[in-house]
């Protein structure tokens, strides 16, 4: 059988001599779901661009169903390569309607594509108005609409005779249980159908789950190739970094007293359109606490968070951040007391894009770097730039590097660092973990509880039960815009509280 991909001695450098994709030969079977996995940095994403045209490999040969990719229009359009990327790539300010007539430019797409849109989206569960702009749209409904255009494009493909091969990187980062489960039965079918799926993931038991074979890529090189029948995430960790990830964090018990930190009662806040999705929220965090909330991403924690920070009105309730009744929240009161956010949304909310490494570390730091208040104190800031560098783990080329040049998680890694290299006394952090790879997101659960014993409360939201029952002292539960439950994991389990999310319990 024809490979659906073939690589031969591909091999990619980008400028500065980072050896990205280092001599690469692989054939990869058609009609499979491929699952590639890899540290932050490894290649995967470059390696994935150069298959769908997007850039050029300085060594090497490329082939998709048989035939070698010249460009990226020659590569979906003659071979059938489509690709999700790891970071949204929308025109901000078209709707999705729109987006649907550039698939098709030849027909009406009211006619044909919107209402096969609207039915796919409704079988994944999203409610989203296609006539509204991609800016105007949470982060897990763009997503979920890029994923569906793609297979759109992969179904006018199939419809022309050819065999699509659909890359996700990372596509599926924020999309809730529920909805990767009824696109794993969608990919599945497809699979019977001719189509070939590449997932780029750092969600290894989601992974091993989806896929018939995982490729493991470090250093630019493919290292190891599983069959899933039978593969447990330990040994992909293995095969990722040589040494298993500790998932021991230090103890809390000693450090949560019953001083509360910031108490919301009773909140009610409206999303974008004017819904209302937190409605009578009431939650206590204790000082030098880790608070999970167990939540589905998109279903109001983001305007929560804002609410809290001042970013977003607050409709109905009455915050209180260490004793202090906070009447009317702005970012320059909420950072003043010492809360920092960590926005799910590191390119529209977290980067300065434009920017380099030392940019995006230093930026907005107060007076203390400063000499007198007012010259810069480039010395000081340097040295902070250079620490959080070491500390975190990013790889980079050095300060000046644009950030965009990074990897994803290392991206993620510069914005967790300025967040947390700071000295702010309460966390508010949005799905913190998403592109970091097992050891990212282990250094940073290793960061939080340091800062933690220097004080700092934390409160997290995030779909990854697992994870928060391994680091949080305590996990609420938040659904249909409510805290509806608030439990100690020792005394819980990760399924029950999966239950209780799911609204099943
Ligand atoms: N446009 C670019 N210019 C310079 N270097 C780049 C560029 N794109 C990627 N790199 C570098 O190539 C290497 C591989 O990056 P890549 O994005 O492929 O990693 P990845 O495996 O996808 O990582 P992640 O899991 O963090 O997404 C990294 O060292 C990265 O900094
Ligand atoms: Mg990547």
């Amino acid at each position: 059988m024809q490979p659906a991909v073939k690589l031969v001695n591909v091999s990619k450098t980008f400028v500065g001599n980072v050896r990205a994709v280092d001599s690469i030969s692989i054939e990869l079977d058609p009609c499979k779901i491929i699952g590639i996995v890899g540290p932050n940095g490894a290649g995967k994403s470059t390696i994935m661009n150069i298959v769908a045209g997007y850039l050029f490999p300085d060594a090497g040969e490329v082939w998709v169903n048989g035939l070698p990719v010249v460009d990226f229009h020659q590569a979906i359009n003659v071979c059938g390569v489509v690709k999700v990327d790891q970071h949204p790539n929308l025109a901000p300010h078209l709707s999705a309607a729109q987006h649907l007539a550039m698939l098709q430019p030849t027909f009406r797409p009211s006619k044909t594509l919107i209402p096969r849109a609207e039915q796919l989206l409704r079988q994944l569960g999203v409610d989203l108005d296609l006539d509204l702009r991609t800016e105007d749209m949470p982060i897990g409904h763009l997503r979920a609409f890029e994923i569906v255009k793609a297979l759109l494009q992969c179904e006018i493909l199939r419809s022309r005779g050819l065999r699509p091969v659909l890359i996700l990187d990372e596509a599926t980062n924020f999309l809730p249980v529920s909805q990767k489960s009824v696109l794993k039965q969608h990919l599945r079918k497809l699979v019977a159908d001719g189509y070939t799926f590449i997932m780029v993931s750092h969600d290894l038991p989601e992974i091993i789950d989806v896929a018939d074979e995982i490729l493991v890529m470090v250093g630019g090189k493919i290292r190891t190739r599983h069959q899933t029948a039978g593969l447990v995430v330990s040994s992909l960790v293995k095969s990722m970094f040589d040494t298993e990830v500790g998932e021991k964090i230090v103890s809390a018990a000693n450090v949560v007293g019953n001083a509360e930190a910031m108490v919301l009662e009773d909140f009610q806040v409206r999303d974008d359109r004017g819904n209302i999705v937190v409605n009578g929220l009431t939650l206590r965090v204790f000082s030098g606490e880790i608070h999970g909330v167990a939540v589905f991403p998109g279903t109001g924690e983001k305007e929560l968070v804002e609410s809290i920070f001042g970013l977003r009105k607050l409709e109905r309730g009455r915050l209180t951040i260490f004793g202090q009744n906070i009447r009317n929240p702005s970012v320059q009161l909420l950072r003043k007391m010492g809360v920092a956010l960590l926005s799910d949304d590191r390119i529209r909310d977290g980067l300065l894009t434009d920017g380099s490494v030392y940019d995006n570390l230093t930026l907005g730091l107060s007076d203390k770097y400063t000499r007198g208040g007012f010259i810069i104190d480039t010395k000081r800031r340097t040295q902070l730039a250079e620490t959080l560098i070491r500390e975190y783990g990013i790889v980079t080329r050095g300060l000046k590097e644009p950030i965009t040049n990074l990897s994803g998680g290392n991206m993620q890694r510069v914005y967790i660092a300025r967040v947390l290299g700071r000295d702010a006394r309460i966390l508010l952090a949005l799905h913190p973990t998403t592109g970091l790879d097992p050891m990212g997101s282990s250094l940073l659960f290793q960061k939080i509880s340091e800062l933690r014993s220097k004080n700092l409360t934390v409160l997290m939201f995030s779909p990854n039960i697992k994870e928060m029952m391994i680091i949080c002292d305590r996990v609420s539960v938040m659904r249909d815009g409510k805290i509806v439950g608030t439990f100690i994991p020792a005394q819980t389990s990760v399924e029950s509280l999966g239950m209780i999310l799911s609204g099943v319990q």
